[in-house]
C-alpha cells in the first residue's frame, strides 16, 4: 500500500514539474517558425550533459560542429538552465557584441553574480558601465602605465627566472601566474609584493574557488567561504582608498593606479564601495587569462621549433641592438617585434582562453533572419569562427606565419571580445606575454614535458607546464630528455 502511495506521489510530481518546465519555456507559436532550428534536449538540463562533457575534450567545438551540420551556423539549444540560440558565425557574434543593454545584458552563472555585486563592471549596464569602461581603457591604454608595467613586469620575470634551476622542472602556469597576479595588483591599487600582497592573493584563491559553484550561500559552503574572502579584500582595498584620500594624492594629476583613475571621477557616481568591490571584481577577467596565454605560448612554441627559432632570433636581435647601446628596453620596443606578436595572436586563435560570451535577450531581436526571443540567452561561440577552416587554413595547427599580413580588426578574430564591453586588458595582456617571451627566450632553452590542455570550466594545463630550463650562456645545445 504504502509503496503504490510513494509511486503515485512521485509520479505526480514528475508530471506536474514537466508541466511546469514545458510552460516556462514553451515556445511561443508565433516564434516557431522564426526561432533557428536545432533541439532544447531534455527537460530542465536541456543539452548541458553534451555540451560540458565535450567542452572537457581537447575539441569542446564539437558540440557546436555537430549542431552546425545539422543545422546551420546559428541554432538553438538549451544549456546551463536557459533556452539559448548559439551562434558560430562572425557576423551574428558581431551583432550581439556591439548590441547596447536595450537589447543584451551579460549573463552569468547564479553563484558568479553573487559573487560580483550588483555594482560590478562585469554586470552593470548602460551609462555606469560605459564611464567606468572607458576611465580604466584610456588608463590602460596611456604610456604612463604601459611604462610602469614594463619596468614592473620586468623586474617580477627577472627575480623569478633568477631563482630557476637547471636540476629541477620549472611549472610554467604557477610561474606565469605569481607574476601576472603581482602587475596586476600593482597596476590596480598599487600594492608591491610582499605580506599584503600573499595575503591578498591566499583570499582571492578562496574567492574564485567560488566562482564556479553551488549557489548556496550559507555557512560552510564554497559560495559562503567566497564571500567571506571577498570581504577581506575589500577591506584591504578600503585601507589603501583611505589612505589614498588622506594623503590627498587621489587628485594628482597622473594617477598611478585604476584606484586613483575612479577616485579622480567627478561624475559623483563612483562611491568608495563601489571602486572597492570592482578592483576585486578586476581581478577575475585579469588574474588567470595573461598567465595562460603565457603558458599556451609556450606550449604551442615548444611543438614548433621553427617558430620558436625565429621569435628567438627575433628577440636575440633586439637584445644586443639596445645592450650595445646601453639603453633598457621599453614597452614601444616589445611591440615592436611583429613575429613575436603574431606568435602571441595565433596563441589566441587557437587558444581560445575565452571561448565565447553569454548575453540575455532583453526584448526580441531578430539577426541575419534569426529570431532571439525575449529572455533567451544568446551564446557568441568565438571558438568555432577562430577554428572555422573557411577563416583560417588549417585551423587546427599553430602558424603564427599566418599573420604576418593579415587583418587584425576583422570580425573573424575576437579574442577579447567587442563593442562596448571590449576588454580594457588587451594591450596589457599583449605586452606581458611579449616581455615574458623576450626574457625566457634570450636566457634559455627548454625542454617541455609532456602536456595537455584542459578547455573547462576555464582553460589550463593538466600537469601545470613543466619545463627543464639551460642558461642559454652555459650550453647552447638541447637540454636533458625527462
Ligand atoms: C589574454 C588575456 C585576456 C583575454 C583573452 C580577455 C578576454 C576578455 C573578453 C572576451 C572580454 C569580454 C567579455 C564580455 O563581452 O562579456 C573581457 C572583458 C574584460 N576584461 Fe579581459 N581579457 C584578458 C585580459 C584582461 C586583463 C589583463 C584585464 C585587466 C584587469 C582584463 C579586464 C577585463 C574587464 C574589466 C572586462 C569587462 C569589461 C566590461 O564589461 O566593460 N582582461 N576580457
Amino acid at each position: 500500500m504504502m509503496e503504490s502511495i510513494w509511486i503515485l506521489f512521485v509520479t505526480a510530481f514528475f508530471f506536474s514539474a514537466l508541466l511546469l518546465y514545458r510552460n516556462r519555456f514553451r515556445i511561443k507559436s508565433k516564434y516557431r517558425n522564426q526561432l533557428p532550428l536545432g533541439t532544447l534536449g531534455w527537460p530542465f538540463i536541456g543539452e548541458t550533459i553534451e555540451f560540458v562533457s565535450c567542452a572537457y575534450t581537447d575539441r569542446p567545438e564539437i558540440f557546436m560542429d555537430k549542431r552546425r551540420g545539422m543545422y546551420g551556423k546559428v541554432f538553438k539549444s538549451h544549456i546551463f538552465g536557459s533556452p539559448t540560440i548559439v551562434s558560430t558565425d562572425a557576423e551574428v557574434n558581431k551583432f550581439i557584441l556591439q548590441s547596447d543593454a536595450k537589447v543584451f545584458v551579460p549573463s552569468y552563472p547564479k553563484s558568479l553574480t553573487e559573487l560580483m555585486g550588483e555594482s560590478s563592471i562585469l554586470l552593470i549596464n548602460g551609462s555606469l558601465q560605459r564611464r567606468i569602461h572607458g576611465l580604466i581603457g584610456a588608463f590602460f591604454k596611456s604610456q604612463q602605465l604601459k611604462a610602469q608595467i614594463t619596468r614592473d613586469m620586468q623586474k617580477y620575470v627577472q627575480e623569478s627566472m633568477a631563482n630557476w634551476r637547471e636540476e629541477h622542472p620549472i611549472y610554467i602556469q604557477d610561474q606565469t601566474k605569481n607574476i601576472a597576479f603581482q602587475v596586476l595588483v600593482k597596476a590596480l591599487i598599487s600594492l608591491d609584493p610582499g605580506e599584503e600582497m600573499e595575503l591578498l592573493k591566499k583570499h582571492f584563491q578562496e574567492f574564485i574557488s567560488g566562482l564556479v559553484s553551488l549557489p548556496i550561500n550559507l555557512p560552510g559552503t564554497k559560495l559562503y567561504r567566497s564571500l567571506q574572502a571577498k570581504k577581506k579584500m575589500v577591506k584591504l582595498v578600503h585601507k589603501i582608498i583611505q589612505a589614498k584620500t588622506n594623503r590627498n594624492i587621489s587628485n594628482s594629476k597622473v594617477p598611478e593606479d585604476v584606484v586613483d583613475v575612479l577616485l579622480n571621477d567627478a561624475s559623483g557616481q563612483l562611491t568608495d564601495n563601489l571602486i572597492a568591490d570592482n578592483m576585486i571584481d578586476m581581478m577575475i577577467p585579469g588574474e588567470d587569462s595573461v598567465p595562460i596565454l603565457m603558458t599556451l605560448t609556450i606550449k604551442y612554441l615548444s611543438e614548433c621549433p621553427a617558430a620558436l627559432q625565429q621569435l628567438r632570433e627575433e628577440n636575440m636581435k633586439l637584445k644586443k641592438l639596445k645592450d650595445q647601446a646601453g639603453e633598457p628596453l621599453r614597452w614601444s620596443d616589445y611591440l615592436t617585434l611583429s613575429f613575436t606578436q603574431s606568435v602571441i595572436m595565433e596563441t589566441l586563435r587557437i587558444g581560445n582562453i575565452i571561448s565565447g560570451v553569454m548575453r540575455k535577450a532583453m526584448k526580441d531581436v531578430e539577426i541575419k533572419g534569426y529570431l532571439i526571443p525575449k529572455g533567451w540567452c544568446a551564446f557568441a561561440y568565438f571558438r568555432s569562427v577562430h577554428l572555422d577552416e573557411s577563416n583560417y587554413d588549417w585551423p587546427h595547427q599553430f602558424n603564427p606565419w599566418r599573420w604576418q599580413d593579415k587583418d587584425i580588426s576583422s570580425c573573424n578574430f575576437t579574442p577579447f571580445g567587442g563593442g562596448q564591453r571590449l576588454c580594457p586588458g588587451l594591450d596589457l595582456a599583449r605586452l606581458e606575454a611579449s616581455i615574458f617571451l623576450h626574457h625566457l627566450v634570450t636566457q634559455f632553452r627548454w625542454f617541455a614535458e609532456e602536456d595537455t590542455i584542459v578547455n573547462f570550466p576555464t582553460v589550463r594545463m593538466k600537469r601545470r607546464m613543466a619545463i627543464w630550463v639551460r642558461r642559454v650562456d652555459s650550453s647552447a645545445a638541447m637540454v636533458k630528455k625527462v
